[in-house]
């Protein structure tokens, strides 16, 4: 892998990217496996918004993760598998074990009619059987779309509706904590709403198992002993979709971010290599679901892609106490761990001793991941968790992105707590005004945009390429638009402040407004709603819904309570409000128009310097709605 081993190699990398991004990605691109070379490296237009990548080339992903690394080092451990009771067994999966079982699934696939093209959804606990489930997509061609288990029935009968997926993969069970997730009870209330779906496959991971379908259901056992051992990688172009993956923008639906073979494959491996500047025999920890882009680039295919030994964690970092991070950290003896903010301030309020009490040695680099880290938060990982040895690479980038795109570079870059310094090869950053225009010099702020594509760029939004370019290239005509403000300071470095449009980042995941106010407009005595964003010491922001009610709800406790009943049917728990305040009106503009603006400051307990509310409809809201709001947020 081309490896950034020294800050003039840093600048250097950059300067060969910009000046010749042909040259560099190509260089980058012949560490990896190809069936076919490119004729072209890369074609590209923001204008509308068209970009390919490595065209004419083709090859297999699962290859470059598990055949090409057999030879060398088929024995070493590529998955190891923590699960969320600390007393019961680890698995480990060598890459010749994972190859072959990914190989037998792939064949499990392919016997239940999944041809390349298909879409295969992908609802499971993590557990190794969920990489393997990937894998195996990879394998035969088809896109797989992977949906945390953490969303409702509805939400993911809507993602499997958006890609007419035929066959689902999931689990009896999925273990959180001291709770169990009834897993296959939600697929199945989904799959009464999904006509597509001709099958699904069950993983059984306890003795008592749960109902099954009796046409439409299969064991993943029963199919597995059906299957041949052997499934030859299947050819795929380079810009064949690799897969789907669901995320909230600040309009409708969330949508299907598209990302494809071999741009993917080469930026999350670049990526990989570098960002964590992973040592061969390393044990390297992300603790993200395999449902989100962390799970995917970081969990599982960048270290695979480096042959990298990678650890998943079924349960959760407060059970059974909060040292469970730090007990696996010194059980497995990791030495990279990545992790998100929310993290850290959840553990972090629970004190040091939880991490004091544990050997931490083997760490030496640290990430994080998600949403910005605040300085408090920054110097408590630093100090209690790499024990000032171990710098943090904070990490900013995107679903849509693929992989990381700005982060310090362990004993690379000088590290400056809450900035997430400077961008990766290849990455060209620009902060424009709201007209667009370029904020050059130092030190500057603006909305952060990126000018030049990169490998692992989203393509499109799957079924809706319109939508692609309205989101993120309408805004700014040339430009890549992320949604989020950003500074640079004197140094150049670059910290995200967090989102500039209706998205909230609630504990590292992304949020619509909009689809928060339709599940609660879903409840019968919902006239209108209105959420927003606030800072919330553990989450980051937390949730805040302004509702108006038909008529006064007899007990207004309980209606609140069926408020986050109705987020959670429609969404998941994680979409829950934390504050629901009962309103007679919203500030609204003589067009109709609501003034977030206001909310927001109501939200985060300003009390005055609303600016200018003469155009509303109602000045006299803005009064009551603050009276309201004491004392609500506790
Ligand atoms: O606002 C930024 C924030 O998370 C958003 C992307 O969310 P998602 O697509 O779910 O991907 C999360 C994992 C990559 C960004 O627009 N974000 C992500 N990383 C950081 C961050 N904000 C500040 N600092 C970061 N390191």
């Amino acid at each position: 892998m081309k490896t950034i081993r020294s800050y003039i190699d840093y600048l250097q990398h950059y300067q060969h990217s910009t000046d010749n991004p042909e040259a560099f990605w190509a260089e980058v691109a012949s560490h990896f496996r190809w069936q076919k070379p490119w004729h072209s490296v890369l074609q590209w237009s923001f204008n509308p918004y068209q970009v390919r990548w490595f065209e004419g080339a083709q090859l297999n992903l699962s290859e470059n993760c598990l055949d090409r690394h057999l030879a060398t080092q088929g024995e070493q451990t590529a998955i190891i598998w923590e699960p969320n009771d600390p007393q019961a067994p680890v698995r480990r999966l060598s890459y010749r074990e994972l190859y072959e079982q990914v190989n037998q699934f792939a064949n499990v696939l392919k016997n239940n009619g999944v041809r390349k093209g298909d879409r295969v959804c992908i609802y499971m606990p993590m557990v190794p059987e969920a990489a393997v489930a990937m894998l195996a997509c990879a394998r035969v061609g088809a896109i797989h779309s992977v949906v945390f288990a953490g969303f409702s029935a509805q939400a993911l009968a809507d993602r499997i509706n958006d890609a007419t997926c035929s066959l689902v993969l999931t689990a009896d069970v999925g273990q959180r904590g001291s709770k169990q997730l009834d897993i296959k009870a939600i697929v199945d209330e989904a799959l009464a709403a999904c006509p597509s779906v001709q099958r699904a496959i069950v993983l059984q991971t306890t003795p008592k198992g749960c109902p099954m379908h009796p046409t439409r259901d299969r064991w993943w056992h029963t199919e597995l002993a059906q299957a041949a051992a052997d499934c030859p990688p299947e050819p795929m172009e380079a810009e064949d979709m690799l897969f789907i993956l669901y995320t909230s923008g600040s309009t409708g639906k969330p949508k299907g971010v598209v990302h494809t073979c071999g741009g993917y494959m080469v930026y999350a491996g670049y990526t990989f290599a570098n960002v964590f500047q992973y040592q061969p025999a390393e044990v390297y920890w992300c603790t993200a679901d395999v449902g989100w882009i962390t799970g995917h680039s970081y969990l599982l295919y960048g270290p695979l892609l480096n042959g990298a030994t990678t650890l998943m964690f079924e349960g959760i970092p407060t059970y059974p106490d909060p040292g469970r991070f730090w007990q696996v950290c010194e059980k497995h003896r990791v030495n990279i761990f990545y992790t998100a903010p929310t993290a850290i301030r959840s553990l972090m309020s629970f004190g040091e001793k939880y991490p004091a009490a544990y050997d931490l040695s083997s760490l030496r680099v640290l990430g994080s991941v998600g949403e910005p880290i605040n300085e408090e938060a920054w110097h408590w990982y630093h100090d209690n968790v790499g024990r000032g040895r171990c710098p943090i690479t904070d990490t900013w980038w995107q679903t849509e992105t693929g992989g990381v795109m700005i982060a310090p570079l362990p004993r690379i870059t000088v590290q400056k707590p809450t900035f997430a310094t400077l961008p990766l090869p290849g990455i060209q950053p620009i902060l424009v005004d709201d007209k667009g225009h370029e904020i050059s010099g130092n030190p500057a702020e603006g909305n952060l945009c990126l000018k030049f594509p990169w490998p692992g760029m989203l393509r499109t939004t799957y079924g809706d390429h319109s939508r692609c370019q309205q989101n993120y290239f309408a805004t700014y005509p040339g430009l890549y638009f992320t949604g989020d403000g950003c500074r640079r300071d004197e140094d150049g470095y670059y910290r995200i402040t967090g989102r500039v449009d209706d998205v909230i980042n609630v504990s590292g995941h992304r949020i619509g407004t909009a689809e928060v106010e339709n599940a609660i407009n879903e409840h019968p005595m919902v006239v209108e709603s209105a959420v927003v964003g606030y800072p919330h010491d553990i989450k980051g922001q937390g949730i805040y819904a302004y509702v108006i009610c038909s008529d006064a709800p007899a007990d207004a406790d309980e209606f609140r309570r069926e408020v986050l009943r109705e987020v959670t049917r429609v969404i998941g728990p994680i979409a829950k409000p934390d504050v629901v305040q009962l309103v007679d009106g919203l500030p609204k503009t003589r067009s109709g128009k609501i003034m977030r603006r206001i909310l927001r400051k109501i939200a985060e307990g300003e009390t005055a310097n609303f600016g200018d509310t003469t155009t509303l409809l109602d000045p006299t809201v803005v009064d009551r709605i603050k009276a309201g709001a004491a004392g609500l947020r506790g």
